[in-house]
C-alpha cells in the first residue's frame, strides 16, 4: 500500500496565522490526513514555521526586538494555535532547527558540487553606512512616472506603476533613509531555463489531473519561459551559503523553506523509529508526496522545488499540489501587515470550544476554485441554520428520545416500511461518494455530502414524529428510533475528518469506542440493547452579540488603518495677500439650528453676527444633532454671495468646517468666546 507524505506550507513566523491560512491550507490538509488515517493508509503530516526571510526581519525592526525573539514568539504562538484548533500535524518544527540548517546546507552543497548552479555577478543597491544590500521593497525613491517622493522599489503606490529599483530617482534605504549606491555582488542561480523541457512534459502532459487553477498557473509560467533564479541573498538572517567566498550571504528563504519539509520529516522519523527511515518518505517511488499550499506558493512548489529535488537526484516529485485560491474577509483582502484578519489565537480565545464551527464554515466556503469571502453574518447563519438546526437538532432528538422512552438503551428494530427503506438506502453509496470526493481534494463537496446525510436524518425524524406516534403505536417508535440512531452513528463517522471535536463528542455519547471508516454506510452499527451515554448538545447557537463584537473589531481596524494612511491633500496654488483680504471671515454665535424639511443633508442656522443676524444653510446634518450646535461660536464667511436653494431657502454666507480623512465633518470654533461679528485676521 502506498505511503503518503502530506505537507502544509510552512507559515512565516512573522505573525499569528489567520483564517485565510486555515481555509487555504491547514483545514483541507487536515481533512485529507484524517481521512487517510481513517482509511488506515500510511501517512505523515508535516508542518513547521518558516523562520527565515525578510518578513521576519522587518517585523523585528518594527517591534524593536531581535529576529530570534520574533521567530521564537510566533513559532510558539502558531504551534499552540494549530494544536488547539485540531490541526493534527505529526510534527510541527521550525527552520531555525539545527537539523534543518545542516540538511539545507548539505542540499545546497550537493547541488553546488555537482555543478547545478550558475554563478553571476550583478549590481545591487547597497547602503554604505549600514553595510547592507537592500531588497526591492526596502528601497524607496522618487517615482519616475508621477514623481511621488516615496515610491517603493517594486511599485509606486500613488500612481500604481510597477517599478524596478533602478528606475527610482534618488533611491534611499526605506528604513535608515540613507542614500544608496550600486555595488556588484555574486549570487548562485538555479538555471530553470534548462529545466523547462522536462517540467513541461511532467506537468503539462503527465499531470493534467491537477486542479485547473494550479495547472493553469504552471502553464502560464512555462509559456512565459523560465529564467534562472537566484537562490542566495545578501542578508544576515538565514542559513549561511556553505561555499568559500560567500561570507555575508545566506540561502534564499524559498530555497531553504521547502527543504524544511524534509528536515522536519527527518526529525519526526528520528524520534519515531516505527515510521522507518525518513528517506522512504521522500525517496521511495512508492511514496506519494502531496503539498497543500495557497495560490501564491504555486510556482515554488510546482516548478522551483521540483527543479531542486530533480537537481539533487535522489528525491521523488510531488504527486499533487492542491492549492487553494484566497479567502477575503468581509469583502477586503486579509493582511498581516495591516492587522486585518481573524487571527486563529484570538478566535480560539474569543469563541471558546468552537473549533468545529470555524472548520465547518471555512470548508463550506473553501476557496477551492475561486477567491471567496468570509463574513461573520455567513458564519453565524451556517452555524445556526446548518450545524445547530440540522445536524445538532437531529442528533439531539434521536438521543433525547432514546433516553426518554428507553432509558438510553438502543431499542429493537421492528418491521421496516417503505420510507424507512428509502431513508436507509440514501446511506448506501455514501462511503464511495465521500471517498471519491476526498481523494480528489473536493473537500467542500465532500462536507456538503456529509451534511446532506444529516438533512436526511433530520427530515426522517421530523416526518415520522415519534413523539406523536408513541401514543398510538409504541412498536413503530422503536423502529424509528433504531433507524435514527444508526444514522447518527454514521454521521459521527462521516464528519470525523471535517469536524473532529464534535465527532468525538458524538461517539462518546453513543459509546462508540470501536469505529471504523469502513463501517460508513452500515445501518446496523449500534446493536439493540446497547447502553448509550448521557446525551448533550452537539452545537449551540451563536448569538448576535458575539458576531457584533467581531464585526466591530474589524471596523475598528479599518478605521485605524485609514487614519494611519491619511495624507493631507496637496496645497492649492499660492494666492496674493490682497486676494486673501477680499474674504471677510467672522465669528458668529449660533442662535438656533434646525433640520430642513425634505432636504436631508441640510441644517439651517440663525447666526448672531453683531449686525442684523443672518441665516446660513450648511450640508452637515449627517454629522451633528442640531441642538448640539446652539450657543456655539462658529467661523463663517460673511461676504459670500447669497445662495438660493431649490425650496427657496437663502443662505447668507458659509460656515467653515474641517473635512476629516474619513469624510466626516467638524465645525470650526474659536478658542475663547468673542463678540459676535469679530473678524478673523
Ligand atoms: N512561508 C511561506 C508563505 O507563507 C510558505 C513557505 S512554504 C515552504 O508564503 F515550502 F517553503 F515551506
Ligand atoms: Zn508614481
Amino acid at each position: 500500500m502506498k505511503r503518503t507524505t502530506v505537507t502544509a506550507a510552512l507559515p512565516y513566523a512573522n505573525g499569528p496565522v489567520h483564517i485565510g491560512h486555515l481555509a487555504g491550507v491547514y483545514v483541507p490538509a487536515d481533512i485529507y490526513v484524517r481521512y487517510l488515517r481513517l482509511k488506515k493508509r500510511p501517512v505523515i503530516f508535516v508542518g513547521g514555521s518558516d523562520e527565515h526571510g525578510v518578513p521576519v526581519t522587518i517585523r523585528a525592526r518594527k517591534e524593536g526586538i531581535t529576529t530570534q525573539q520574533v521567530v521564537d514568539r510566533y513559532h510558539a504562538l502558531i504551534k499552540d494555535s494549530f494544536s488547539r484548533f485540531g490541526i493534527s500535524f505529526d510534527i510541527y518544527s521550525r527552520t531555525t532547527s539545527a537539523t534543518h540548517h545542516k540538511l539545507a546546507s548539505d542540499f545546497f552543497r550537493r547541488l553546488y558540487d555537482n555543478g547545478k548552479f550558475v554563478e553571476q555577478e550583478s549590481e545591487q543597491f547597497y547602503d554604505e553606512q549600514t553595510g547592507h544590500f537592500l531588497t526591492d521593497r526596502n528601497i524607496r525613491g522618487e517615482c519616475p512616472r508621477c514623481h511621488a517622493p516615496e515610491a517603493y522599489g517594486d511599485q509606486c503606490e500613488r500612481c500604481g506603476a510597477t517599478l524596478s529599483p533602478e528606475e527610482l530617482i534618488n533611491p534611499y534605504n526605506a528604513e535608515s533613509g540613507n542614500p544608496l549606491v550600486l555595488k556588484s555582488t555574486k549570487h548562485w542561480y538555479l538555471p530553470l531555463d534548462k529545466d523547462q523541457p522536462w517540467l513541461e512534459k511532467w506537468i503539462l502532459e503527465e499531470h493534467k489531473e491537477w486542479r485547473p487553477n494550479v495547472y493553469g498557473q504552471c502553464k502560464s509560467w512555462l509559456d512565459g519561459g523560465l529564467r534562472p533564479r537566484a537562490v542566495t541573498r545578501d542578508l544576515d538572517w538565514g542559513i549561511p551559503v556553505p561555499v568559500e567566498g560567500a561570507e555575508g550571504k545566506v540561502l534564499y528563504v524559498w530555497f531553504d523553506a521547502p527543504i524544511g519539509y524534509i528536515s522536519n520529516t527527518k526529525e519526526l522519523c528520528d524520534a519515531h523509529p516505527e515510521l522507518g527511515s525518513w528517506e522512504t518518505w521522500w525517496k521511495d517511488p512508492e511514496t506519494r508526496l502531496v503539498h497543500f499550499i495557497g495560490k501564491d506558493n504555486i510556482v515554488f512548489h510546482c516548478i522551483v522545488f521540483p527543479a531542486m529535488l530533480k537537481a539533487h537526484g535522489e528525491y521523488i516529485l510531488p504527486d499533487n499540489v492542491p492549492a487553494n485560491e484566497f479567502l477575503n474577509l468581509e469583502g477586503n483582502k486579509i493582511s498581516t501587515s495591516k492587522n486585518y484578519a481573524v487571527w486563529l489565537n484570538e478566535y480560539l480565545d474569543e469563541l471558546p470550544n468552537r473549533q468545529d464551527e470555524l472548520r465547518y464554515v471555512l470548508t463550506a466556503n473553501a476557496p477551492e476554485t475561486k477567491d471567496n469571502d468570509f463574513t461573520w453574518a455567513d458564519f453565524q447563519a451556517r452555524c445556526n441554520n446548518e450545524l445547530v438546526a440540522v445536524y445538532g437538532n437531529f442528533v439531539n432528538r434521536a438521543l433525547q428520545l432514546t433516553k426518554k422512552y428507553y432509558s438510553g438503551i438502543v431499542p429493537e428494530c421492528g418491521e421496516l416500511n417503505d420510507y424507512d427503506r428509502q431513508t436507509l438506502a440514501e446511506f448506501d453509496g455514501v462511503k464511495e461518494k465521500l471517498e471519491d470526493l476526498l481523494e480528489h481534494f473536493k473537500f467542500r463537496d465532500a462536507q456538503k455530502e456529509a451534511m446532506n446525510l444529516a438533512r436526511i436524518g433530520n427530515k426522517y425524524i421530523a416526518d415520522c414524529e415519534p413523539w406523536k406516534v408513541i401514543k398510538t403505536d409504541p412498536d413503530r417508535v422503536r423502529t424509528i428510533i433504531y433507524i435514527s440512531l444508526q444514522l447518527t452513528a454514521n454521521l459521527a463517522i462521516a464528519f470525523e475528518p471535517f469536524l473532529p471535536f464534535s465527532s468525538q463528542r458524538l461517539r462518546e455519547m453513543l459509546n462508540m469506542e470501536q469505529f471504523s471508516w469502513e463501517d460508513l454506510g452500515n445501518t446496523n452499527l449500534l446493536p439493540a440493547g446497547k447502553q448509550l451515554a448521557e446525551p448533550g448538545l452537539l452545537f449551540s447557537k451563536i448569538e448576535d452579540d458575539v458576531i457584533k463584537q467581531q464585526t466591530d473589531k474589524l471596523a475598528a481596524t479599518i478605521k485605524a488603518n485609514e487614519e494611519a494612511a491619511y495624507q493631507a491633500p496637496a496645497v492649492k496654488d499660492t494666492v496674493d495677500f490682497s486676494d486673501f483680504e477680499k474674504l471677510d471671515i467672522r465669528v458668529g454665535t449660533v442662535l438656533s439650528c434646525e433640520r430642513v424639511p425634505k432636504m436631508k443633508k441640510l441644517l439651517k442656522f440663525r447666526i448672531a453676527d453683531g449686525l442684523a443676524d443672518r441665516t446660513i444653510v450648511s450640508g452637515i446634518s449627517q454629522w451633528y444633532e442640531p441642538e448640539a450646535l446652539v450657543g456655539k461660536q462658529v467661523l463663517f464667511i460673511a461676504n459670500l454671495a447669497p445662495r438660493t436653494f431649490k425650496n427657496g431657502l437663502v443662505s447668507e454666507g458659509m460656515i467653515l468646517s474641517a473635512a476629516n480623512y474619513d469624510g466626516s465633518i467638524s465645525v470650526t470654533t474659536v478658542e475663547h468666546d468673542v463678540k459676535p461679528g469679530s473678524q478673523v485676521c
